[in-house]
């Protein structure tokens, strides 16, 4: 077997936000076919990036009142409590915003303009004259022309669906200003896509077997030849300033538009991980056996299978492949009405590993789930449950826990096959082989939901034989010694092949069991193991079983966007009809039911630690008029005691005080949390005085 050499990708996240579950299942799905190509003795390098640049991160900057260089450092510093918590493992992490992906973007556009591919022509657009700058569509609304629905957006009304040009709109104005905007000409820089050349090569490209999905590739092909007479534009590639991005060479106050450099972006994480990792980034580019591959979903085909791969060959070498690969999947969605209606919406991946349940599970979940095709998928609680529970717990693990006792109590932890001829050891060990041969084409293909049925098919075959030779009952017999060890060993011969199989998907569970359970000590490849004689090691457990009050605290409403009812002040795990009953009078509330609460500013005046609470500290409260009160926060894991002392904060003072099991707690703090890391304590301005109401 030849060794390939592969570069992996995924599509790099606009840094305006922490990930999302769709973020999360790109990276599951590249991952366990990374970890599943290093399993084979391949090289790969696996990389990420945050994409930084562009207008909305601009402006989403301005309103945080940051740069927008601070606010993507800021979004990039939450990434790898996510990476580390669901066992993504990039080699490199980095930012479109980088001296590499500058330096790489400025070469590639200066290639393309000396190929001759690079024109400039004058685009009228609307402006905002407050803001002094062009406003996408997206900026703009005003007046349907057809229907005169009022604060429709620049490109299609949302009343009557007919789609027009911004420049049609009645009354336009910009939906950062709310001036009217104008319209204005400038310099644009476009990149010829229709010139012949482009679409001869792309032409070609796309014909190329193997190297997109049939689906993929016919979209691609209608986009290139044209429908209805649309035939393929050429690709507006910059930007007038102010933007976010990347200045073009020799045209000052023009920037690369976003979609320029963030494919670059790739290139620029390999390249800062190749200086770290002593590399040669342009030799392993231009070789001609390097694949490149890029995991994206269905949203942004266009860019991967026109513009990049043009870009690219035309930027000439190093950068010029032959082996350039787009794999394309499907939207993960959340459950049809039943998720929506009974257990809130949404599923944050930072809460389901606050919550403390296991990022396998989900692994397993989306690998079972997924097959090569762009199809969406769907994530269904109940079915989620009822996999991880019967597959990986009950046919997986179990075949470890019900052979090891055996093994421990009567054979010392050693395996043999004392009732078998050595030839039908090796006999075994090849249909095993075989097994993992035929999942090993499935993991290539990404036809993971068949690897793992696969997978448990041949684990429930290892079940059944374990339970019709009844090892429980050839353990009471000292004369079936023998048949019990082999009986023992097989299952957990197959256990370790089993194993190997799972590892790209689990690979935490993977590591132990070899590592801790089959004392295996060497690097885990994709081999059927001889464990004639083996001592393996105790069998501590593997997994658990998902807990159906795990998925109700996953599915939680979030206490901060629930209505304040004051209702149930302390409530970790609200049943799920009160969580309904909350969305459903979550829009308004009327400023009677707000007078309801009293919120009153308090000085902490002691803070401390309380034994045997994991998150909780004990807080004193000076709230004025109100007198002092006692308060338990779950405010732990954000704050040191010492620095809370002499703060002011809000406290809620009218909540029944409720008796916990460290003592009475009066009143609750409030803080704010969300999808990216960090809890923090609301304070007053100074000057509020303890007691003071809060309206
Ligand atoms: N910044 C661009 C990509 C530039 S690549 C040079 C972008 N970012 S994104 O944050 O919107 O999306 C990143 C990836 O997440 C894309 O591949 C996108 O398809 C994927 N997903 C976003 N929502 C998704 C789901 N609900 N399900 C699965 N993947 C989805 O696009
Ligand atoms: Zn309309």
């Amino acid at each position: 077997m030849t060794q390939r050499r592969i570069f992996v990708t995924t599509a790099l996240p606009y840094a305006n936000g922490a990930f999302h579950i769709g973020h999360i299942m790109e990276y599951i799905q590249a991952d366990i076919w990374v970890r599943f190509q290093r399993m084979q003795g391949h090289e790969v390098h696996f990389v990420g990036a945050d994409d930084a640049h562009g207008a909305p991160i601009m402006i989403a900057a301005e309103k945080a009142g940051k740069t927008p260089q601070e606010f993507v450092a800021d979004i990039s510093a939450g990434r790898k409590q996510y990476l580390d918590g669901f066992h993504i493992q990039f080699d490199n992490w980095h930012s479109t915003e980088s001296p590499e992906n500058t330096e790489l973007s400025q070469d590639i556009y200066r290639r393309l303009t000396q190929a001759g591919l690079i024109y400039k022509k004058p685009v009228e657009q609307h402006f905002d004259p407050v803001k002094g700058m062009f406003l996408a569509d997206r900026y703009i609304k005003g007046e349907c022309p057809k229907c005169h629905a009022k604060d429709q957006y620049g490109d299609a009304c949302e009343v009557c669906s007919s789609v027009y040009a911004p420049t049609e709109l009645i009354n336009p104005y910009s939906t950062l200003s709310g001036a009217t905007p104008v319209l204005k000409t400038s310099d644009h820089y476009f990149f010829k896509l229709s010139d012949e050349k482009c679409i001869a090569y792309l032409r070609k490209w796309l014909d190329e077997p193997g190297r997109l999905q049939p689906q993929v590739a016919n979209k691609a092909r209608e986009w290139l030849e044209g429908k209805d007479d649309q035939k393929l534009g050429d690709w507006d590639i910059s930007r007038d300033a102010p933007y976010f991005g990347i200045p073009i060479p020799d045209a000052p106050g023009k920037y690369f538009y976003v979609w320029l450099d963030a494919p670059i972006g790739y290139l620029a994480s390999f390249k800062n991980y190749c200086a770290k990792a002593g590399i040669d980034f342009e030799k392993f580019l231009a070789d001609p056996q390097t694949e490149q591959i890029h995991f994206i979903g269905k949203d942004i085909i266009y860019f991967h299978t026109l513009f990049w791969p043009a870009m690219l060959e035309f930027a000439g070498k190093p950068y010029k492949t032959s082996k350039l690969y787009v794999y394309v999947h499907g939207f993960i969605q959340l459950g049809g009405e039943k998720m929506s209606k009974s257990r809130g919406t949404g599923l944050s991946p930072l809460r389901y590993l606050d919550v403390g349940m296991n990022s396998e599970w989900l692994r397993y979940y989306i690998a079972a789930k997924l097959n090569g095709s762009v199809e969406d998928i769907d994530f269904n609680p109940d079915d989620f449950m009822a996999r991880v529970n019967s597959d990986l717990v009950g046919k997986y693990v179990n075949i470890a826990s019900r052979a090891a006792g055996f093994i421990a109590k009567q054979f010392d932890g050693v395996l043999d096959f004392p009732d078998e001829a050595e030839s039908v050891t090796v006999e075994r060990l090849a249909r095993l082989q075989f097994e993992l041969d035929t999942i090993r084409d499935f993991y290539e293909r990404r036809e993971f939901g068949q690897a793992v049925r696969h997978i448990m098919g041949l684990a429930d075959r290892v079940n059944q034989s374990f339970d019709a030779a009844k090892p429980w009952v050839l353990a009471r017999d000292s004369s079936k010694a023998k048949e019990l060890h082999g009986v023992c060993s097989r299952a957990i011969e197959a256990f370790h092949a089993l194993t190997v199989s799972l590892a790209p998907i689990l690979p935490r569970t993977a590591s132990i069991a070899f590592r801790d359970f089959l004392k295996f000590e060497e690097k885990p490849i994709w081999k059927a193991h001889n464990f004639r004689q083996h001592r393996i090691g105790s069998y501590q457990h593997l997994s658990n079983r998902v807990e159906e009050k795990q998925l109700d605290a996953l599915f939680e409403i979030p206490k901060d966007t629930k209505p304040v009812t004051a209702s149930t002040p302390h409530a970790t795990s609200p049943s799920k009809t009160e969580a309904t009953a909350s969305v459903a009078s979550a829009t308004h509330i009327s400023i009677d039911d707000f007078a309801k609460v009293d919120l009153r500013i308090a000085k902490i005046t002691n803070a401390e630690h309380v034994e045997g609470a994991d998150k909780l500290l004990k807080l004193t409260l000076d709230v004025g008029v109100l007198g002092t009160r006692q308060v338990f926060a779950g405010i732990k894991s954000a704050y040191d005691p010492a620095t809370l002392i002499g703060k002011h904060t809000v406290v809620v003072a009218n909540l029944t005080p409720r008796k916990m099991k460290f003592g009475l707690s009066e009143g609750m703090i409030l803080a704010a949390s969300g999808d990216s890391p960090g809890l923090f304590l609301l304070s007053p301005d100074s000057g509020a005085q303890p007691g003071m109401k809060v309206k």
